[in-house]
């Protein structure tokens, strides 16, 4: 049994951390609840009982054996070094340290023995990238991907507590005929409308969330060689962010040697009867744990090119659940142990 804490509970992630840890029956002998001193004086329920949320500091995870942290990088990138220096594993959330060499970066689905090779801090990756190597894993296994070209459909959930926020006010405000508040989170209104931007640029014109899914998925895919071309945008829609999604393979693919592939793949359902109504979609993704994917079908332009939709719970696989998922296979392996030596 486990000491635990849960580092940003007061968050988008943290709380649905919480929820899960419930819901999976997480073995504990302690949990803990911390975040910044804004939540000091709320508290949290869990498993019937009310915990104060205390204040993230390095005192805070004397005793602690396994830390899910869900804060912004700026502050991972010293309290996550500090949990970890003090004996705990730390699985960390945010995009601090995902691209360090020393770092694993993983999705249980994937590579999960990378769990193995830490040494105090385990990365969790972003959440498109998430739920994308989910859907690619079994085709990249049987047909080898040269190519993804990828253009997400990113819920406000993405951007935090912030982000849900900014867009009940703004559709509030534009359906009431007040004035719109203006933008904080996003660049643009984000009400009734689509952003082509998420995070800063970078100097080729991509963005660092766009930059995330090329580097974090040959990462964790473990093959440099796989070229990824996305476009990130933000939609507004609450929560579960959508994929559309383009592969080129080395061998021929079609959409039933697809299905072949994705029957047995965990953490994935096939949700495809387009005629029928039947394909994934946010509102109806959102709350479930595993990935799905829909419109199946040959591309246009090769016999070895596939086209198919990828809709996933942001919150969940694409943060909370993978974290939790992390942790368990920690325990599973014993590698949680090893670290401790
Ligand atoms: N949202 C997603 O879908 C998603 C998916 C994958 C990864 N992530 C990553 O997960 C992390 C958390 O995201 P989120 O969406 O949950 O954000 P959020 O709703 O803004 O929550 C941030 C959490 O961090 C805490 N925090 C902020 N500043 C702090 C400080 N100075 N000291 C201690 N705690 C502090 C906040 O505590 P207070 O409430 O007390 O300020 C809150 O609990 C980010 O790194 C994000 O990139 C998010």
């Amino acid at each position: 049994m486990k000491h635990l804490a849960v580092v940003g509970a007061s968050g988008a992630v943290g709380e649905v951390m919480t929820r899960l840890l419930e819901e999976r029956r997480f073995p504990l002998a302690s949990i803990k609840f911390l975040a910044s001193e804004r939540s000091v004086g709320r508290s949290v329920t869990f498993r019937g009982e009310r915990y104060a949320v205390e204040l993230l500091r390095a005192e805070a995870f004397e005793g602690v054996d396994i830390v899910l942290s869900s804060t912004p990088a700026s502050i991972s990138r010293t309290f996550s070094p500090q949990a970890a220096c003090a004996g705990a594993v730390v699985v960390d959330n945010s995009s601090a340290f995902r691209m360090d060499a020393e770092v694993p970066l993983v999705v249980p689905e994937v590579n999960p023995g990378d769990v193995e090779r830490h040494r105090g801090i385990i990365a969790n990756p972003n959440c498109s990238t998430i739920q994308m190597v989910v859907a690619l894993k079994p085709l990249h296994d049987r047909f080898k991907i040269k190519r993804v070209v990828v253009s997400t459909y990113q819920a406000v959930s993405g951007a935090g507590q912030k982000g849900i926020d900014e867009l009940r006010a703004q559709a509030a405000a534009l359906i009431e005929g007040r004035p719109l508040p203006s933008p904080s989170k996003f660049s643009h209104a984000i009400a009734f409308n689509c952003v082509p931007r998420i995070d800063d640029f970078t100097e080729g014109g991509y963005t660092k969330e766009e930059m995330k899914m090329v580097n974090e998925t040959r990462k964790i895919m473990g093959d440099a060689s796989i070229a990824v071309e996305p476009t990130c945008v933000r939609v507004p829609v609450y929560n579960a962010h959508s994929e559309s999604i383009m592969i080129e393979c080395e061998r021929p693919i079609t959409p039933e040697s697809a299905r072949a592939a994705w029957v047995s793949a965990p953490g994935l359902r096939v949700l495809d009867d387009p005629s029928s109504g039947v394909y994934p979609v946010p509102t109806e993704v959102s709350g479930q744990d595993d990935v799905f994917v829909g419109r199946i079908r040959q591309a246009l332009s090769s016999d070895r090119a596939l086209s198919f939709w990828c809709v996933a719970d942001n919150l969940r696989k694409g943060a909370a659940t993978n974290a939790v998922q992390i942790a368990e296979e920690l325990i599973k392996r014993d590698a949680f142990a090893t670290a401790r030596r």
